[in-house]
C-alpha cells in the first residue's frame, strides 16, 4: 500500500471563454467553452498521508516551486477536502505542488494545479478505500468544483466543457505550436474568479451567452474544417469580446497593456502581410497567446524574431 501519491496535468489556454457563472459555488459556466490543452505546461501533485490536512512547499529542489499565498493553500485545502467528503474519506494529506513553468509566465496554474490535485487525491481515495478508481469524466467534474477551467485540463487536444458536460472533441488541428509573449510578468490585480463575478454587471453581459454559444458553433466548424483564418476572426473576436466585459463591467477593470496592443498591432500586420498568422488570444491577463500549426514553422520563425526584440517570449 502506498502512502504517497504523484500525478501530473496539463494547463489549457481557452478560445472560446468561460467567463461568467451562472452558479458560484460550483463553478457552472454561465457559456460553452473549448480549449487546446498545453500539454508542455504541467504540474505536478503530490500527496502524502498525515495527521491533518496541509500543504507544504515542494520537497525537492526545482526552480518553478510554487509559493502559495495563504488564500490559494486554503483554496487548494478546500478541494482537497471536498473531493474527501465526495468519496467519503477519513484520510487526512500533505499536499506538496510544483511546476514545469515558472509562475507568472502567462500561462494560468490554477487549471493543471486543480487537475493534478483532483487526479492525485482521487486515486489516493480509491486506492485506500479499495473501490474503482473514478471515470475521467467524474474526474473532470470533480475538479471543476475547485476551478471552473481545471475540467478541460482531463481531455487533450481539443476540450468542449458545456454546462456539467465535459468531453474530447475531434478537430482537424491535432498539435499545435503554442508561444506566449510576455508583456507582463506580475501578477494580477483582479483574479479570474473574481473577473467572473464582475463581468455581469457589464450592460454588454445580458447577451454573452448568445455571442459566445454562436462563436463555438462557428469555430468548432472552421476548426473541423481547416479553415484556418477564419478560425483566427472568431478567436480575435473572442477574446475581445471577454475584455469589452472587463472594461464595461461597473466599476470598469482591465488587464490589457500598450505592449499588449502593440503585440495584438503586430500580429494583425502578419495577418495582412502573409495573409497567415496564428491563432490569437488573450486570457485575464495582458500575455498575448499564439497558436501556430506545424506547417508555419518559418512565419513562427520569423513573428517571434521580432517580437523577441521587445519582449521576453516563451
Ligand atoms: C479567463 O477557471 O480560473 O481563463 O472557476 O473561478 O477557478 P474559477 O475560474 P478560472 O477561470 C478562467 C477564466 C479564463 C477563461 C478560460 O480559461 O476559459
Amino acid at each position: 500500500m502506498h502512502n504517497i501519491w504523484r500525478h501530473t496535468a496539463p494547463a489549457n489556454i481557452a478560445l472560446i471563454k468561460y467567463m461568467g457563472k451562472t452558479d458560484a459555488s460550483s463553478n457552472i459556466p454561465t457559456n460553452s467553452s473549448l480549449s487546446y490543452t498545453l500539454n508542455n505546461y504541467l504540474t505536478t501533485v503530490e500527496l502524502e498521508l498525515a495527521e491533518h490536512d496541509q500543504w507544504q512547499p515542494w520537497n525537492e529542489q526545482n526552480p518553478f516551486n510554487i509559493a502559495l499565498t495563504e488564500t490559494a493553500q486554503q483554496r487548494f485545502i478546500k478541494h482537497l477536502q471536498f473531493i474527501k467528503k465526495q468519496l467519503n474519506c477519513p484520510a487526512h494529506f500533505i499536499i506538496r505542488s510544483t511546476n514545469n513553468f515558472p509562475a507568472n509566465c502567462g500561462i494560468a496554474s490554477s487549471a493543471s494545479s486543480f487537475a493534478a490535485l483532483t487526479k492525485a487525491a482521487v486515486q489516493a481515495i480509491c486506492e485506500l478505500k479499495q473501490i474503482p478508481l473514478l471515470s475521467i469524466e467524474q474526474q473532470a467534474r470533480l475538479s471543476q468544483q475547485g476551478s471552473g477551467s481545471s475540467c478541460r485540463s482531463f481531455y487533450s487536444p481539443w476540450c468542449l466543457w458545456q454546462g456539467d458536460n465535459v468531453k474530447p472533441v475531434d478537430l482537424a488541428y491535432k498539435e499545435l505550436d503554442h508561444a506566449v509573449i510576455l508583456v507582463n510578468a506580475g501578477t494580477k490585480a483582479v483574479s479570474s474568479s473574481s473577473a467572473h463575478q464582475r463581468v455581469t454587471t457589464s450592460l454588454l453581459f445580458s447577451n454573452r451567452v448568445e455571442r459566445a454559444e454562436q462563436r463555438l458553433t462557428i469555430l468548432l466548424d472552421m476548426l473541423s474544417q481547416s479553415h484556418w483564418k477564419d478560425a483566427f476572426q472568431i478567436v480575435w473576436e473572442e477574446f475581445w469580446d471577454m475584455h469589452a466585459l472587463f472594461e464595461t463591467a461597473r466599476p470598469s477593470f482591465g488587464y490589457m497593456t500598450a505592449d499588449s496592443m502593440k503585440v495584438l498591432q503586430y500580429v494583425r500586420d502578419c495577418w495582412q502581410q502573409y495573409k497567415d498568422g496564428p491563432l490569437t488570444t488573450l486570457d485575464a491577463g495582458p500575455n498575448v497567446h499564439l497558436l501556430f500549426r506545424p506547417d508555419q514553422q518559418s512565419l513562427k520563425t520569423a513573428l517571434l524574431q521580432y517580437l523577441q526584440e521587445h519582449y521576453h517570449v516563451i
